[in-house]
């Protein structure tokens, strides 16, 4: 975590020093919206991890994510289907390297409305309320700024009081219709501060993720170690 924080450091240009005060503020700040949590965008060597994620949701949180009673086989055409060329995906994992949290931000292939994008979003249960569903929103929020998206929006059950109160607290504007609803939110242009925001959100995630596999492969190591000598004996 040091190496990353001093990482983050050196990467910030002269200038441009607010930007880590916010990021410092993140980390010690409470309330949902200001936890520290190393989100990082997720590629293609993703894929098989995602698809854990996503078969562990349980019935009720299926329907809430996809808006119908997806079954195993739906969810794995969902995952075989994801475009990591034209969409972002991004995660959160914990120490054991599993995805506990994820969000798909889909661009539309009509060029009529390229100024816009979808969110989803979808939290492992035991990890819910910690703030991670409202981190990837920002996260989300940031980087389709950056990518020159005027108008985020969510396709929400109008039960789903979790994602639409991620969405308000975000300033979207919401409109129900009877038992779904849409939340819109509009963003403004990419400034140097969102783009080196994002910069250093990514370098932090990746550092991170790379200590998280440094530490697996030593611990595993070490199981290894003690089973064999558990042989021996
Ligand atoms: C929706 C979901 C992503 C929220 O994730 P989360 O990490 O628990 O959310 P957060 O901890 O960031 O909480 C966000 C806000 O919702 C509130 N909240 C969380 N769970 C809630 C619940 N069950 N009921 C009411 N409010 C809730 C939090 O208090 C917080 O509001 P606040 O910042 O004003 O206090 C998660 O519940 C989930 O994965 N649900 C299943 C899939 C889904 O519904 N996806 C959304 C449709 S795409």
């Amino acid at each position: 975590m040091i190496d990353s924080i001093h990482a983050l450091k050196t990467a910030v240009p002269p200038g441009r020093e607010s930007l880590l005060a916010d990021f410092g503020r993140a980390k010690s700040g409470g309330g949902a919206s200001s936890v520290l949590v190393p989100i990082r965008s997720l590629g293609e060597g993703h894929r098989a991890r995602i698809a854990a994620h996503l078969l562990a949701l349980d019935a009720q949180d299926r329907f809430l994510r996809f808006g119908y009673q997806a079954q195993d086989q739906n969810i794995q055409a969902y995952v075989d289907g994801l475009n990591f060329e034209r969409d972002d995906i991004f995660g959160i994992y914990n120490r054991r390297l599993e995805l506990i949290a994820m969000a798909h931000l889909a661009y539309t292939v009509n060029p009529e409305f390229k100024a816009c994008a979808e969110f989803g979003v979808s939290v492992r249960s035991k990890a819910r309320g910690r703030g991670y569903g409202a981190r990837l929103f920002e996260r989300a929020t940031i980087h389709a700024r950056n990518e020159g998206v005027e108008l985020l929006f969510v396709h929400a059950l109008s039960q789903n009081t979790a994602m639409l109160k991620i969405a308000r607290n975000a300033g979207a504007v919401v409109e129900r219709d009877g038992t779904e609803s849409e939340a819109f939110l509009r963003l403004p242009p990419a400034t140097l501060d969102s783009r080196i925001a994002e910069i250093m959100e990514e370098q932090f995630a990746q550092t991170d993720y790379r200590l998280k596999i440094q530490a697996k492969h030593f611990w595993d190591f070490l199981e290894s170690l003690q089973s064999m000598r558990q042989g021996k004996r």
